[in-house]
């Protein structure tokens, strides 16, 4: 059974294909907005020093784990001891939930894409962002459109789908993300822009910027709902672990940063606030486009990007959920891939509704859209990272000779991993929790 399992066919297609799931709508829309609600420079310091010296852990164990017991989560946690099965199933869960709304963005994404190909483009975004959202059957279907496009390669399979869709995908996005990055440092507001993003102000620092960072980390590198585990599981046995990790950790923030470059000199030419939040990407820079030159061109391009960003992410996300009913519930690829088209509609239909139709609609006092944000950001994948930590620093220990390899870094890594980043963790999910 277990060499009929696919794997990736060189490590360079691994590393696109990890790092297609890790750079996503976290690094071009949220990443900024973040950055700029907690003052640029001083944050992307934090965000430096806590990605490769903290969250390269809980993804070099994620991987290890996956490569050396071959398996999806559930299978994996099986193995490891039926009696932390439920660790797989709570994985699955959240590989279920994220796409439900991470495809409603994607929807809008596609959206924009359109608009842009149209003879005449829309003159108010805030407007049109608003109509778009109130219709009651166009969020729908932008979601479910975004959604067949995503589960297409998981479907044909991982090698002839989800390998062939990223190689393409990524280089493309990055040619085009330099391409932007360029363009927007030869605008006016470039030299603020880079000031903003570089230039750390010490007195703005505040003890919530750890978590947002820490968090921002998490979320980018898809840690902790078992993606990484499922792509590590597919890794040939000679691979590098950690030197894999820094590889991905290395292009993941590569390309955050380069997003910065290319929107904060739009925002500062045009004098919006770099704390515009979530919007940032839908309403306040496409009303700055339209002022630019070559204004369809341009936003074409962004939105194409982020639509190559969001695809490869969204592939992850369902290849997880696949592989567990695949593997672990014994069905077909293809049946997996069509029951997992079902069930993601279920529960995304009334997420992409949340902004008109049932804004009303409320659990915790939250939209169902911001409700599967919430429960799946700041709870599930918390959990599932600390569990994962306390899996391999305390019940499998062997793991960590395969995540960090020997010597004295591996010895300082297996000490984190062991007392330090279940607390910081679990100080990160309870504060989440508010
Ligand atoms: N890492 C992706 C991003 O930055 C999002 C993601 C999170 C994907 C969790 C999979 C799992 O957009």
């Amino acid at each position: 059974m277990e060499n009929k399992r696919p794997e990736w066919s060189s490590y360079i297609s691994f590393i696109i294909a990890a790092v297609g799931s890790a750079v996503g709508l976290g690094n071009i829309w949220r990443f900024p907005y973040i950055m700029g609600k907690c003052g640029g420079a001083l944050f992307l310091l934090i965000y430096l020093l806590l990605i490769a010296l903290i969250c390269v852990i809980p993804l070099s164990v994620e991987l290890a784990v996956g490569k050396f017991y071959k398996g999806d989560p559930i299978t994996i946690y099986n193995k490891i001891n039926p009696k932390f099965k439920f660790l797989g199933y709570l994985c699955l869960i959240t590989s279920i939930l994220i796409p439900c709304f991470y495809f409603v963005v994607g929807g809008w994404i596609l959206n924009y894409m359109w608009i842009f190909l149209q003879p005449s483009i829309p003159s108010d975004f805030a407007q049109y962002f608003g109509t778009l959202n109130s219709s009651p059957i166009v969020p729908i279907i932008l979601t479910l459109v975004f959604l067949l496009i995503s589960i297409v390669f998981p479907f044909i399979g991982l090698n002839k789908g989800i390998e062939k869709a990223n190689n393409f995908m990524m280089p493309v996005f990055v040619i085009m993300l330099v391409t932007l990055a360029g363009y927007s440092l030869t605008l006016p507001g470039a030299k603020e822009g880079l000031e903003f993003m570089f230039k750390p102000d010490f007195s703005k620092f505040n003890s919530e910027m750890i978590l947002l960072a820490l968090g921002q980390a998490l979320f980018t590198l898809s840690i902790g709902i078992g993606i990484m585990m499922t792509y590590g599981s597919y890794l040939k046995k000679d691979v590098n672990i950690i030197k894999s990790s820094y590889t991905l950790i290395f292009f993941d923030t590569l390309v955050a940063v380069l997003a910065g470059i290319m929107i904060f000199p739009i925002v500062f030419t045009n004098g919006i606030e770099p704390t515009a939040g979530a919007t940032l990407v839908f309403i306040s820079l496409p009303q700055i486009f339209v002022t630019l030159p070559f204004t369809k061109v341009l936003a074409f391009v962004f939105f194409t990007l982020l639509f190559f960003a969001a695809v490869t992410s969204g592939i992850s996300l369902l290849e997880a959920s696949l592989a567990c009913y695949s593997e672990h519930f014994k069905m077909s690829r293809k049946k997996a891939a069509v029951f997992l088209f079902v069930l993601t509609s279920i529960i995304a239909i009334p997420a992409s509704l949340s902004f008109g139709a049932l804004s009303e609609f409320k659990i915790l006092d939250k939209t169902f859209f911001d409700f599967l944000d919430y429960a799946t950001s700041n709870v599930l994948m918390p959990i599932c990272t600390i569990a994962i930590c306390i899996v391999s620093g305390w019940v499998i220990p062997h793991i960590q000779k395969e995540a960090f390899g020997e010597g004295r870094y591996a010895s300082v890594l297996s000490f984190l991993l062991k007392y330090v980043l279940p607390i910081i963790l679990l100080l990160v999910l309870i504060l989440g929790l508010k």
